[in-house]
């Protein structure tokens, strides 16, 4: 069984192979109406279940318009509206579900849930963001980079910010894709050290710098998140944004990094906030393109999953 549930989960041979088969996808489809079938149709026949536990734009459309594509149909599910948000386990709502479905995809809070599902389903589980990670984000983010700026192997990628759910897969994948990856955001925020650890262990540089300005030189790539995520509490909110501040990401950190660094954000962004204006909508950001590289990255991931 093929689950994809963590970048540090899948092997960096596959992981390779998904990001090289997405944007092989990716050219056949180029200046085709969205709805077109893709010419190979492996997902004929199957149906996706989409749960989401918390709110969504990108993956839901994404997973959905992919699903389409590849000739297969989706069952989009909010948690409130199972069983599962009424007490029904997720043991059982995973057996259920396989016996109706081929694929499931979940956003959820605790990762345990995630993990729980996954024990139980008898077809493949994907993790659509829970709160300690977001895979399939980075499987984006990889694609984008490597399509702008080369091969992302050697690169120095900056997290900028929270040390979040987004920021852990990045640190995964600087391990598992062989990067060097620098965070730079307040102590009280930094990333689990045991993403860091493992990520070390395989080799790559991973450093914690709290001068952002410091921490940007050499920069190939500059990444930030919201200051606030779903799972936060509204009640941090001041906290947090006053500790993030000197941690946003303007025209002058983006000035400080390499003259052909590239700006990236999961969106959807807080304008103003973590990010200016400027930087949204300058040369070096390519967020719309990461945006639309999700649909891309998750088509392989689905095949991948299902060994098609
Ligand atoms: N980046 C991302 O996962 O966006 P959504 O929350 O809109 O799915
Ligand atoms: N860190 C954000 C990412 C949203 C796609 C959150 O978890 O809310």
């Amino acid at each position: 069984m093929r689950h994809f549930l963590d970048i540090n989960k899948t092997d960096p041979a596959d992981l390779r192979q998904m990001i090289d088969h997405a944007r092989e996808m990716k050219q056949t489809r180029a200046g085709l109406p969205k709805g077109t079938p893709d010419p190979e149709q492996p997902l004929k026949n199957h149906i996706v279940a989409l749960i989401f536990e918390k709110p969504s734009t990108r993956t839901r459309v994404s997973f959905d318009v992919g699903v389409r594509q590849m000739g297969g149909e989706t069952i989009v599910l909010t948690g409130s509206e199972m069983q599962l948000g009424h007490g029904e386990s997720i043991a059982d709502t995973a057996r259920v579900l396989s016996r109706y479905v081929d694929l499931i995809m979940i956003r959820t809070f605790d990762e345990t849930s995630l993990i729980e599902l996954a024990e139980h389903a008898t077809v493949p589980v994907i993790n659509g963001l829970t709160d300690r990670t977001h895979p399939c984000q980075i499987m984006a983010d990889v694609l984008t980079f490597e399509e702008r700026h080369g091969p992302i192997a050697g690169a120095k990628v900056v997290w900028a910010g929270d040390g979040n759910n987004v920021a852990a897969s990045m640190i995964q994948a600087a391990g598992q894709f062989g990067f060097d990856l620098t965070f730079t955001g307040p102590g009280q925020l930094d990333p689990e050290a045991v993403f860091i650890e493992e990520a070390r262990a395989k080799g790559s540089k991973i450093e914690i710098v709290r001068d952002p300005e410091e921490a940007v030189k050499g920069a190939d790539l500059i990444v930030t998140d919201t200051w606030v995520s779903m799972h936060d509490k509204v009640s941090t909110r001041e906290r947090r944004h006053n500790l993030l501040r000197p941690y946003q990401v303007n025209e002058r950190l983006m000035g400080a990094a390499k003259s052909d660094a590239v700006f990236m954000h999961c969106l959807p962004a807080h304008r103003g906030e973590e990010v200016t204006d400027a930087v949204m909508d300058g040369p070096q950001s390519v967020i719309f393109d990461e945006a639309e590289n999700r649909l891309h990255a998750q088509k392989a991931v689905m095949r991948w999953c299902l060994g098609m």
